[in-house]
């Protein structure tokens, strides 16, 4: 079939490069792209600020009660090429990548109230096609139609080294082992929360960049995107 515009849902583990790929794959093909990590995030930074969280332990009757209060929106930022995160009109876009929102998004992402507000609002985004999608449960839950789906994955070590060089890059004072740790944990909260865990679509193509350059992939990913747009 001739489709003019398709949906790529991109999952993964943290920090294996999804949102890479899918910023470069969004360029090229002139779609959308969404960041629905990002939209954890924050939630997560609206419940670190709201004291909503003690020692990792989330108040979520409290968070959902206050779920219709947070308005998440994606503005382009054309400085920077790609859009920046907003939280109630304010550019959070710096503060979510930060260890204590990245500390605390996993426990905010296993509330399923929390979950179907973010995947409501991710759908609308996609009604219209045309879009690249990164996250954990985007060709499983979000979007089940997508014409590609994507599972991309790379070692735990890897990944923290590639996050660990992104921060530093920044200038923030990090450890290798913490971020290490980080990944970890995530990567166990993930797989096994009860609503929507982290786990490949069975229609899923999987890629493992622990050895991939940046261009390879890219053009691996165009290559796929260009069969289905046949
Ligand atoms: O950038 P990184 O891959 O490390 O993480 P992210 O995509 O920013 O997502 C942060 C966290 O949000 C993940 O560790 C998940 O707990 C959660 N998340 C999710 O549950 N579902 C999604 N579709 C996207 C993120």
């Amino acid at each position: 079939m001739t489709q003019s515009k398709i949906i790529i849902a991109i999952d993964g583990h943290s920090s294996c490069g999804k949102s890479t790929i899918a910023k470069a794959v969004a360029v090229r093909f002139g779609y959308v792209f969404i960041d629905s990590g990002a939209m954890y995030r924050a939630v997560t930074l609206f419940a670190l600020r709201r004291n909503l969280i003690k020692d990792g332990v989330v108040d979520e009757q409290k968070l959902i009660k206050l779920l219709p209060e947070i308005k998440i929106e994606f503005r382009y930022n054309p400085e920077k090429q790609k859009s920046d995160t907003y939280l109630n009109g304010e550019n959070v876009e710096d503060e979510i990548r930060q260890l204590p929102v990245s500390q605390n998004v996993s426990p905010v992402a296993t509330i399923a109230e929390v979950r179907a507000e973010m995947v409501r609002q991710q759908q609308e985004m996609g009604k219209n096609k045309g879009i690249v999608m990164d996250g954990r449960d985007i060709g499983t839950v979000v979007f089940p139609e997508a014409e590609l789906k994507l599972f991309v994955t790379a070692s735990a070590e890897i990944r923290a080294q590639r996050r660990f060089d992104e921060l530093t890059a920044k200038g923030e004072a990090v450890s290798y082992a913490e971020i290490l740790q980080n990944v970890q944990e995530r990567d166990r909260i993930d797989s096994t929360r009860e609503a929507s865990p982290l786990k490949k679509a069975a229609d899923a193509l999987v890629l493992d960049n622990s050895n991939m350059g940046r261009d390879e992939q890219l053009e691996w990913v165009v290559m796929l995107i260009n069969e289905r747009l046949k």
